[in-house]
């Protein structure tokens, strides 16, 4: 048996993962977060709070057979999602204590599977070189990513386990009540925007840049084969779905999932459109009988104004992972009405 801990186990990758890995025979898996989630027959999640490691160090010394680590823990900091980058001291202290401390408890760790993204480039400050290698140089000024690899490269030195970066673009995924969760944007401002009887809109300036996405159970496959891919050890790659798309051509199929009309796009700040929408929320929860997510909790605005206002090209080359053994894509056209049908099917929205 190999024995997986998924550090950030209820994010929008953490959650794919533990899901990909418990449903092969050969994997137990630990989920770790702040919440407790659901065990089932390989999963266990432990409630841990990986910024306080006295709280770590008692709840993990156990783990003594742990064979992977997947490291997709997270805190977004305050303000404009552009800023995320910025937050070094949560982020770099949630990895050095989630490896250092599974490194002490376990002689048997074979790899740390470490998720960054695409902001590696700078793709968060404005135009950058696309599509962007993962040799290109980084951009100037602080980003968390760099803290974290810098870290992990020069602890690792001395051990017999090895690293893998992968740097994917805004997941996509069903994981309502995360930070930088796309789909949750989308499903929620369509809805309110059909509940007010207007139609669908695109919010941003980013109507007609290209654009790239990574589907969460994409990724989860991808983790996987980096895991076990002997030729991954102590090596960064971009995962994306394969493909790119412009908003403009993709909107329309969004806004069918709704029964909507499309709307030439109107750029305007989703935080301040979203400010007074909580009582109009909470009586759409009522009328519709959706699953009880306070409008606070159901999804984050800075990131949705962050992602329809990059109107500059986003892509990364995928070649790299393509050549050393991971061949799988995703069409993002059709993830993306998948995606946003599961949340009407599962009663998030109407
Ligand atoms: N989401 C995207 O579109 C995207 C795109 C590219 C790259 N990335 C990168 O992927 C990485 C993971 O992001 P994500 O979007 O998957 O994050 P996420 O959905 O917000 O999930 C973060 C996870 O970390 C856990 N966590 C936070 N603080 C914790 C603590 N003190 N102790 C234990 N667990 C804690 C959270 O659970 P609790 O709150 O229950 O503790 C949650 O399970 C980040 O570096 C991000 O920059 C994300």
């Amino acid at each position: 048996m190999r024995s997986a801990v998924v550090v950030g186990a209820q994010g929008v990758i953490g959650r794919y993962i533990v899901e990909k890995l418990a449903a092969l025979p050969d994997w137990q898996v630990t989920g770790l977060s702040r919440r407790k989630g659901i065990d089932g027959p390989r999963v266990k999640h432990i409630s841990v709070d990986m910024l306080d490691p006295a709280d770590a160090k008692a709840k993990l010394a156990g783990l003594a057979d742990v064979t992977h680590i997947f490291f997709t823990a997270f805190q977004p900091g305050s303000g404009p999602a552009a800023d995320f980058a910025k937050n070094i001291t949560a982020n770099l202290g949630l990895l050095v204590n989630s490896v250092s401390t599974l490194d002490k408890a376990s002689s048997k760790l074979e790899r740390v599977v470490l998720v960054t993204g695409t902001k590696y480039y700078g793709s968060h400050l404005g135009a950058f070189k696309t599509p962007a290698r993962e040799d290109d140089p980084r951009h100037a000024g602080a980003n968390y990513y760099f803290d974290q690899i810098d870290w992990l490269t020069a602890f690792q030195k001395s051990k017999r386990w090895s690293w893998t970066e992968l740097r994917p673009q805004t997941l996509c995924g069903f994981a309502p009540g995360t930070a930088m969760s796309i789909v949750s944007v989308i499903a929620v401002y369509a809805a309110i925007r059909k509940e007010l009887s207007l139609p669908l809109a695109f919010p941003g300036k980013a109507w007609s840049s290209l654009y790239q996405v990574t589907e969460s159970a994409h990724l989860a496959d991808a983790a996987y084969w980096a895991a076990t891919e002997p030729r991954c050890a102590n090596q960064a790659y971009n995962i994306t779905n394969g493909d790119y798309f412009r908003w403009r051509h993709v909107w329309p199929k969004m806004a069918a999932v709704f029964d909507m009309p499309v709307a030439e796009p109107q750029p305007h700040a989703l935080v301040e459109f979203m400010a007074d929408k909580a009582p109009l929320w909470d009586a759409m929860v009522k009328k519709h009988g959706l699953k009880p997510y306070s409008f606070k909790d159901v999804v984050a605005w800075p990131f949705g104004d962050y992602v329809f206002n990059c109107d500059w090209d986003v892509m990364t080359s995928v070649t790299k992972s393509r050549q050393h053994g991971f061949h799988a894509v995703a069409d993002s056209e059709e993830m993306f009405g998948r995606l946003l049908a599961r949340f009407r099917a599962e009663k998030i929205v109407p």
